[in-house]
């Protein structure tokens, strides 16, 4: 399954060419987004499949729920995109452009060539990462073109993304980011992109396990595992070839000729709070109320520093406790929890 659709997709991919989105404009002064995976570095003045096409992405249904890539695809240079990690890549880097509900945001497609054209649909997963879309945008100011066809080439287009009224964004680590998808309906393709909006009129959410919906079945998941041990053999041998002299030395070459480039940002150490309902809540409560000492008194055996961090488990407070943890002591921290959830 794996090899055939990706072969076939090859085959499609050497005579067609496809979008890119280059930018992604919401609030006034806010910076923009750009699309995943995106290559500043690549140029945008050739049609042909290397190098023009090789950041353009490939967001095809029948990938996505055979498991081979997520919701947002994959580019023919770096496969599957991660849509946590580019999403927290460029959140540290200070592009991510700002919406409100409302917001009409200015997308900016590259037609590279004939299938890249529109129309072009956008829809939203406002988890950022659960794979869920749960709406579709209105696009206006379309770029021309039907079936995803048209003369058009090394063309640069403006459509107009309207977020909706209901807008929710309560994704990645700032708890406020939504995911929008925009693709094409070409038959080789569809061909777009996903990019992340991050939204500031409202409150950020903090993530539980309990709140993190699914769209899957267990029919799917069955289906799932059945395929995916069908696709080991060749993911296991592309993961071996990926770790070849040879490989390694292709990679970094093209790392060299390419403007992709991440910014590292430390991420908060937070201690989250231990809820305790039915008979153990009352000494769950006299520790919360008690809780003044700081975790170092309470690493000793106190008891008391997880629930005082626990009622404010905000970035901030936690950044200030924990922010040794990206230095190579988060052993300890650990150990420190632990000892904190035995005395508790
Ligand atoms: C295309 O763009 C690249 C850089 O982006 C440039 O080096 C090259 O000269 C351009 N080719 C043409 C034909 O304009
Ligand atoms: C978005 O539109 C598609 C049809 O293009 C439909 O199948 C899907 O259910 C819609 N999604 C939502 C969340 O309404
Ligand atoms: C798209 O809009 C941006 C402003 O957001 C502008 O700088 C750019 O020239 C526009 N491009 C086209 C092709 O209209």
């Amino acid at each position: 399954m794996l090899s055939s659709i990706l072969y076939s997709a090859a085959l499609l991919s050497l005579a067609n060419a496809h979008g890119v989105i280059l930018a992604a404009q919401g609030e006034a002064g806010s910076p923009p987004s750009v699309g995943f995976q995106v290559d500043t570095a690549i140029a945008r003045n050739c049609t042909g499949i290397s190098p023009c096409q090789q950041d353009t992405t490939i967001i095809r249904d029948a990938e996505i729920s055979a498991n081979i890539v997520n919701e947002c695809g994959r580019t023919e240079l770096t496969g599957n995109i991660d849509v946590g990690e580019n999403t927290e890549n460029a959140l540290a880097a200070g592009a991510v452009t700002k919406v409100k509900a409302g917001t009409l945001m200015t997308v900016t497609i590259h037609q590279v060539n004939a299938d890249g054209a529109g129309p072009y649909t956008c829809d939203l997963d406002q988890t950022s990462n659960a794979g869920i879309i749960s709406q579709n945008l209105t696009v206006t100011n379309n770029v021309p073109g039907v079936n995803g066809l048209s003369q058009g080439k090394t063309q640069d287009f403006n459509i107009t993304v309207a977020m909706p009224s209901n807008l929710a964004c309560t994704g990645a680590s700032t708890g406020n980011i939504c995911t929008v998808r925009c693709r094409n309906n070409a038959v080789a393709g569809p061909f777009g992109g996903c990019f992340a909006v991050q939204q500031t009129d409202i409150t950020p959410t903090a993530n539980s396990a309990n709140q993190i919906a699914t769209a899957q079945t267990l029919a799917d998941v069955t289906e799932q595992i059945a395929e995916n041990n069908v696709d080991l053999p060749v993911a296991i041998a592309a993961n071996q070839q990926q770790g070849t002299a040879a490989q390694i030395q292709a990679n970094e070459a093209v790392k060299a000729l390419l403007g992709v480039t991440v910014t590292s940002k430390a991420a908060a150490v937070q201690t989250l709070a231990v809820e305790n309902v039915g008979v153990n809540a009352a000494g769950a409560s006299v520790a919360t109320s008690s809780a003044t000492s700081k975790a170092s008194k309470a690493a000793k055996g106190a008891g008391k520093a997880t629930a005082a961090t626990a009622s404010t488990p905000t970035a901030t407070a936690a950044a200030k406790k924990g922010k040794n943890n990206n230095k190579r002591e988060s052993g300890l921290k650990w150990a420190k929890r632990a000892l904190l959830e035995e005395s508790l």
